[in-house]
């Protein structure tokens, strides 16, 4: 092939070259060390020596020729790879930034806390009781000994060794009794244990207890205590009322209900159509749960007081289902921010 043509195949090649890789190849195919041309170079010496400069300028004339050409397409390949990289990574600073979304405290969480708060306000401590329990404490000291037919008002996990989940928050009035002297004074939030499961009953729940223990202690401080601190957890004088009814560590005893939140005592679902919520039990300490932990009971009188946290944030916030608060949906929970 004459080296015009070669030169001319070779340039259109080169322009034609889509890649950096396939401008490589050419690049070798044509000056490569057995490439086209360094053949042509290489064949000068089987030419008569006057034709050789002539010809070896024309060579290298075409070698010069395409070295340009391929060093120009390769910077325009680069240019254009570098093109589409650029488009394909623009950012667009003016799209809006990923929000963080701050977290906050679990609606019982908080209700606690207000609860604490408005207690501690009144001059009570707040104390803390084991949630794996002995039968001692969760029944026997609070009046209720073994077969006593009222251990049936809880169902109760039974754990093995004479232990059990706590069915409520009382043994712990035993356990600061035991260990202290009145004048006492004292509220004790923690989770408690049932087998119940519905909209109202979950297995774990909260429950706020309180023991005042002092002489000259009467139902009416009881009252007292009670109705204020339901008119402050509502922020308004919502109608209380007392109920008798019967807890072994009690006597007497009483259920407190609240007038419903909701339909402000006309009857509604919320509330069963009575126009009443049940918030607590209550009662005055019985002598003998008092002197069973080590208390005068010819000297000292107490009341006492349990009551759900949760069902109070339920009431509060108007959750329906108690079974909300606990499956940590952040779609319920992020409301309560
Ligand atoms: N412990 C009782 C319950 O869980 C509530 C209660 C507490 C009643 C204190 C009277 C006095 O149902």
């Amino acid at each position: 092939m004459d080296i015009d043509e070669l030169q001319a195949e070779a340039l259109a090649a080169v322009a034609d070259a889509a890649t950096e890789r396939g401008l490589e190849t050419l690049r070798v195919h044509y000056l490569g060390r057995r490439g086209r041309i360094t053949q042509e170079l290489k064949g000068l010496g089987r030419l008569a020596p006057a034709e050789r400069p002539t010809a070896g300028a024309r060579i290298n004339a075409a070698k010069g020729a395409l070295v340009a050409a391929i060093d120009a397409r390769a910077a325009a390949l680069a240019q254009g790879q570098l093109a589409e990289s650029l488009a394909a990574e623009a950012v667009d600073v003016t799209l809006p930034g990923r929000r963080q979304s701050g977290g906050s405290l679990h609606p019982v969480t908080q209700t606690l806390r207000r609860i604490e708060a408005i207690f501690v306000g009144a001059g009570y401590e707040v104390v803390t009781g084991p949630e794996v329990e002995d039968d001692y404490h969760n029944f026997e000291a609070l009046n209720l000994p073994p077969h006593h037919p009222a251990r049936a008002m809880w169902d109760t996990f039974y754990l093995e060794g004479g232990l059990l989940l706590r069915t409520h928050t009382s043994p712990v009035q035993a356990r600061v009794m035991e260990r202290s002297a009145p004048p006492i004074r004292i509220i004790c939030p923690g989770r408690v244990y049932r087998r119940d499961s519905d909209l109202t009953h979950t297995p774990m729940f909260h429950q706020v207890e309180g023991l005042v223990v002092d002489e000259g202690i009467g139902f009416a401080d009881l009252k007292g205590v009670v109705i204020g601190f339901v008119h402050r957890f509502y922020d308004r004088e919502v109608p209380v009322r007392f109920r008798p009814s019967y807890f072994p560590f009690t006597e007497p005893s009483a259920e407190v209900d609240a007038q419903c939140v909701h339909c402000e005592g006309v009857g509604c679902r919320v509330c069963g159509d009575t126009g009443w919520l049940e918030v607590m039990g209550c009662g005055m300490v019985h002598p003998n749960v008092l002197s069973m932990s080590g208390i005068d009971a010819g000297r000292y009188t107490g009341f006492a007081f349990g009551f759900g946290a949760d069902r109070l944030a339920s009431l509060y916030y108007e959750v329906g289902d108690l079974r909300l608060f606990f499956d940590n949906d952040v779609r319920f929970l992020a409301q309560f921010g």
